[in-house]
């Protein structure tokens, strides 16, 4: 049972283990994103179910470039697809979207969707769901950087205005709570670049199922396990 009181504000998940899924049943890795996105669908159902205000998925990082050509396009593809499909879902269950990352290095085929449904949510209130895209933390922090400097530039800013609570401001996150929880599927323990400035103090939970396999109950069984550790911030 979860305790309604202690609900995280903000969950982060690296969805991992689509192409080991697909794999093991002998099926090209495009199946297991395919897979992958029944896993998201229901990951933000019951977030919004649970009253998760905030919720980041790492979608594609700025390293996955690097795989095969088809791969990539069909990835894109399918977030195209999966916004078409999603969006009046989003709207009327009142989920604003938000994308992370360098948008100006996607496909022309992909930016005008994503600013479709930025500016379609907009005004939804109930969860804000970050979809992290051609996304580098290290990237972000740099960004965040050259945003300050230039406004310092500008005579806007002093540098003595910068500050660790001043700085998220600077971040593609900007305005939000820092996540509480970070889930990660598949086994591995790393963080691959993902919310470096933001994951600071971030309860980290690593489960073995593979990103298709990952259900409602999954979600549960992470937030039950962030309700039993002790948040000490350092003090
Ligand atoms: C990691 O599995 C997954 C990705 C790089 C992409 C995540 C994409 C989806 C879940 C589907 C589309 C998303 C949205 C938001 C519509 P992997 O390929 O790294 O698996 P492996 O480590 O087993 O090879």
């Amino acid at each position: 049972m979860l305790d309604r009181e202690i609900i995280p504000l903000h969950i982060a998940v690296i969805m991992d283990g689509n192409g080991r899924w697909a794999k093991k049943r002998g099926l090209p890795r495009v199946m297991g994103h395919r897979a992958g996105m029944k896993s998201v669908r229901e990951v933000i159902k019951s977030c919004r179910e649970l009253g998760i205000r905030y919720l980041t998925l790492y979608a594609f990082s700025s390293e996955n470039w690097k795989r095969p050509k088809e791969e990539v396009e069909t990835l894109m593809r399918f977030l195209n697809e999966y916004i078409d499909k999603e969006l009046p879902s989003f709207i009327k269950n009142g989920i604003k979207l938000n994308f992370i990352g360098r948008m100006d290095g996607l496909p022309d085929f992909v930016r005008p969707r994503l600013k479709k449904a930025t500016e379609e949510t907009k005004d939804c209130g109930g969860m804000t769901l970050n979809v992290a895209l051609n996304y580098s933390g290290r990237s972000e922090i740099i960004d965040a950087a050259k945003k300050f400097a230039s406004q310092v530039k500008a005579g806007k800013r002093d540098i003595e205005d910068l500050d660790e609570g001043s700085f998220g401001g600077f971040l593609y996150t900007a305005g939000q709570p820092d996540p509480d929880l970070l889930i990660r599927t598949s086994g591995e323990m790393r963080i691959s670049n993902f919310l470096l400035w933001q994951i600071s103090y971030a309860e980290l939970y690593v489960t073995p199922k593979l990103w298709p396999d990952f259900r409602k109950s999954d979600l549960i069984s992470a937030v039950a396990e962030y309700q039993k550790r002790e948040r000490r911030f350092g003090a």
